[in-house]
């Protein structure tokens, strides 16, 4: 499907803003002041030349980064008043900020100079560890309940200067330190200690502007929110009552803080994020293309959401393709591979399957009504936890039930559904939990090895025949995998 016009523009300078962000974030050294001015000379001819390409001719509203970022998860949010932190490796000058938001309101109340950036750090480790920076964090983050935090992290604290409300990482704390520690300590004690760290750091720094300004709700953007376990930290500082993640917390979601920052008026009458089914669709009758291109026999079923809850229950791995694709880095059940979440082995021939290398468990999405039965503390965080956005301790019927989903330290990280936000998907858990007994379904997002989130059908086909997968539910479509490896 062709991409709105709109769509065109949104994707340049999301994509073109992210990648000078990382580049000038690796720099990290002295000269990043000059290497940030010459990128922005490129950036800024390379941005006004495309835009002329599309008949745009309007003057540049430009919005500094953390701005663009706290705008996205408090307008989001819905909420009348919060605090709104971000955390990222760099942008405009700064690797953090907290604000005050009321009414259409955005008021900063303090910054965190780069480079005092948690994002930086972050990336340092994942590094170290042999992974790729800005892109595998969340493995650390799996990594990390593995190991024991106590060996390092006063080592690692001690290369912070904390004061009430602020931080500074000392240059000292740095890629040649995490690796001078991955060299002499285990994989899992480096990083857990690192994100034990990463959380003292940022709880202290959020709790303290809690206490001074009063506020009770924290929204959340930046890339270093992608940390569903420090969301869950900074959730449980006990003057916080609410918690909201930016469903698109990276530079991803940039773009859209500078639209809510010039459509202010009009926000007065904004209505919280509900879904994030904002990407593209495709008709039934372009899937039946790509199916017969594909020399693929289907067969229509209406309705298709009890045969999938009966295929999940039967033990096939799903994979789902339906209406709008998710915006964001969560697949959250339009472009997800589910499975039944009764088996901790799916985690190693699942993943095996799909060429990932994982220390989290796959997710669970589990219906909105059942999540007490399922997980602790959740009032004041579901909102996030639509949206796959923040860990929880399991309650015992969870780790029963659904041990695939929960992680060693006995956490998962659920996409709560509710049915008007996605009907359909509503319905298969439903149609399972009815079959089984239990609310949940494991949802993993339907791509191959560090390939992105499967979006046209023809990803979803070859997706789906690589990953060697069952069943393909696509549209009110069924297709059986030739092969039916399992
Ligand atoms: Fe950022």
């Amino acid at each position: 499907m062709e991409k709105p016009f709109v769509h065109k523009i949104f994707y340049r300078l999301a994509g073109v803003e992210s990648v000078i962000s990382r580049n000038i974030a690796r720099r990290g050294s002295h000269s990043w002041g000059q290497e940030a001015l010459k990128y922005h000379k490129t950036w800024q001819d390379e941005l006004e030349e495309n835009l002329r390409e599309l008949g745009l001719q309007d003057k540049l509203k430009r919005f500094d980064h953390h701005l663009a970022h706290s705008a996205t998860a408090y307008f989001a949010s819905g909420l009348e008043r919060a605090l709104i932190v971000t955390l990222d490796g760099y942008g405009s000058g700064l690797a953090g900020s907290v604000c005050i938001g009321e009414g259409t309101h955005i008021r900063r109340i303090h910054k965190l100079e780069y480079p005092h950036s948690l994002g930086t750090f972050y990336e340092s480790v994942t590094s170290s560890l042999g992974f790729k920076p800005s892109r595998h964090e969340g493995k650390i983050v799996g990594l990390a309940a593995y190991g024991n935090p106590e060996i390092l992290l006063d080592t690692i604290l001690s290369r912070f200067d904390q004061e009430p409300g602020n931080f500074r990482v000392r240059e000292s704390n740095n890629i040649y330190f995490s690796r001078y520690l991955a060299t002499l300590f285990p994989k899992i004690d480096v990083a857990a200690a690192y994100q034990r760290a990463l959380e003292v750091v940022a709880t202290n720094y959020v709790q303290h502007h809690v206490q001074q300004t009063g506020i009770d709700a924290i929204v959340f953007a930046g890339g270093v929110a992608a940390n569903v376990k420090l969301n869950q930290r900074i959730f449980e500082i006990p003057e916080v009552n609410h918690i909201f993640i930016y469903p698109n917390m990276g530079d991803g979601g940039c773009g859209t803080g500078a639209a809510f920052l010039v459509s202010r008026e009009i926000m007065e009458n904004r209505e919280p994020y509900q879904t994030v089914y904002f990407g593209s669709d495709y008709s039934d009758a372009v899937i039946i293309q790509e199916l017969r291109a594909a020399g693929l026999a289907f067969e229509k079923v209406t309705p298709i959401e009890p045969v999938v809850a009966k295929l999940i229950h039967d033990g096939k791995v799903v994979a789902r393709f339906n209406g709008r694709m998710e915006y964001g880095p969560r697949a959250l059940g339009n472009r997800s591979i589910l499975y039944r979440a009764t088996e901790p082995e799916v985690n190693q021939w699942l993943n095996q399957r799909l060429g990932r290398t994982e220390f989290m468990p796959f997710a669970p999405a589990t219906l909105f009504e059942e999540r007490y039965r399922c997980y602790d503390n959740v009032d004041g965080a579901e909102h996030a936890a639509q949206f796959m956005t923040i860990t929880f301790n399991c309650t015992d019927f969870m780790k029963r039930n659904s041990p695939a989903a929960v992680h060693v330290d006995g956490t998962a990280r659920p996409q709560l559904i509710r049915e008007e936000a996605n009907p359909s998907f509503y319905r298969i858990v439903r149609e399972y939990y009815q079959l089984s007994g239990i609310p949940s379904v494991i949802n993993t997002s339907f791509n191959m090895h560090e390939e992105p989130i499967v979006n046209s059908p023809g990803d979803a086909i070859r997706a789906f025949l690589q990953g060697n997968l069952d069943y393909l539910a696509i549209g009110n479509l069924l297709v059986r995998h030739p092969m039916q490896a399992r």
